[in-house]
């Protein structure tokens, strides 16, 4: 496995290993992963000839007041989780070698992220959407492999591929969860154990408003009041929002019916966590 620090290296590895007619597979990351980005790196594996991996902590999708300073950096165990899986390539820059000193090209895709997430982080997918366009640039990669984890992002990210043209596609893989049901996330490490058991209550409330939906509720105000109820079990997590959305658009709705995602974002006091279902309901 080759691990690249510069972009002329990552370029220069992808275009040695003679991939004229090897499809490149992309996973990118912001590194301490865990078995959810595995679960993408298999399923690039499966699918392509060529896998790169990046590992980066992007500083531009962060907000002022977020962890960026504190993001777990496992640098050597990611390393090995690579190698382990069979990935062919590991691109990990410094900032300065993806930034100039001040940023001012930015990619933004409107509307999609001003939703959900954009309302409380307002530059997150800005700083998500020029990082991907950045490396896709860097890569050139026919697939790259994104987690319905981060649904909000997959939209924009497929979207923006659209706009701009880019000669590529998006495979979307599902959510990997720990065996009592928590979505895995690189943050999870930041609970203690009361929050780390609390943090249950997200799936629980996704979980409840599939019961219900499943059962013929239909009306959007209802399971959210219900989802609600369940979040409020806990006495310290602070909702940022329960959402029930058209999965394509994210515009909000009233009545169930089609693809709806069910999303919800929660802070916790040492952690922001989110979670999502998505569904097709007749
Ligand atoms: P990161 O949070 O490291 O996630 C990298 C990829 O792994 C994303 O596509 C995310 O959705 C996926 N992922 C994370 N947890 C998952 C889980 N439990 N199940 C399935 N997939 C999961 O998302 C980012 O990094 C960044 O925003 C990035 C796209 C790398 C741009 O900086």
């Amino acid at each position: 496995m080759k691990i690249a620090k510069t972009i002329d290296e990552i370029r220069m590895i992808v275009a040695d290993a003679g991939t004229a007619d090897q499809k490149v597979g992309f996973v990118p990351t912001m590194g301490a992963l865990h078995a959810g980005h595995v679960s993408l790196i298999k399923k690039a594996k499966q699918q392509c000839e060529f896998v790169v991996v990046s590992i980066f902590v992007n500083p531009t999708q962060f907000g002022p007041n977020e962890d960026l300073n504190k993001y777990p950096k496992p640098f050597d165990a990611d390393i090995a989780m690579c190698k382990k899986n069979g990935v062919d390539a590991v691109f990990a820059p410094a900032p300065s070698e993806m930034y100039q000193e001040q940023n001012i090209t930015w990619v933004s895709v409107d509307k999609l992220s001003e939703l959900l997430c954009g309302k409380s982080r307002p530059t997150h997918f800005r700083g998500v959407a020029t990082v991907c366009t950045k490396l896709f640039n860097i890569i050139q990669p026919d697939v790259a492999y994104f987690g319905q984890k981060d649904a909000q992002q997959v939209i924009i990210i497929q979207r923006m591929i659209a706009d701009l043209n880019m000669p590529m596609r998006i495979v979307v893989c599902p959510i990997v969860r720990e065996e009592d049901g928590l979505a895995m996330s690189s943050r999870n490490k930041y609970l203690d154990a009361k929050q780390r058991k609390e943090a249950l209550l997200l799936y629980a409330s996704l979980q409840e408003a599939q019961l219900l939906i499943d059962g013929g509720k239909r009306e959007s105000a209802f399971i959210k009041e219900q989802m609600q109820k369940i979040l409020n079990i806990s006495k310290q997590m602070e909702i940022d929002y329960i959402s029930i959305v058209n999965a394509d658009t994210l515009e909000e709705i009233e009545e169930i019916k089609g693809k709806v995602l069910i999303a919800l974002a929660v802070k916790m006091p040492s952690a922001r966590l989110i979670d999502n279902i998505l569904l097709d309901v007749e």
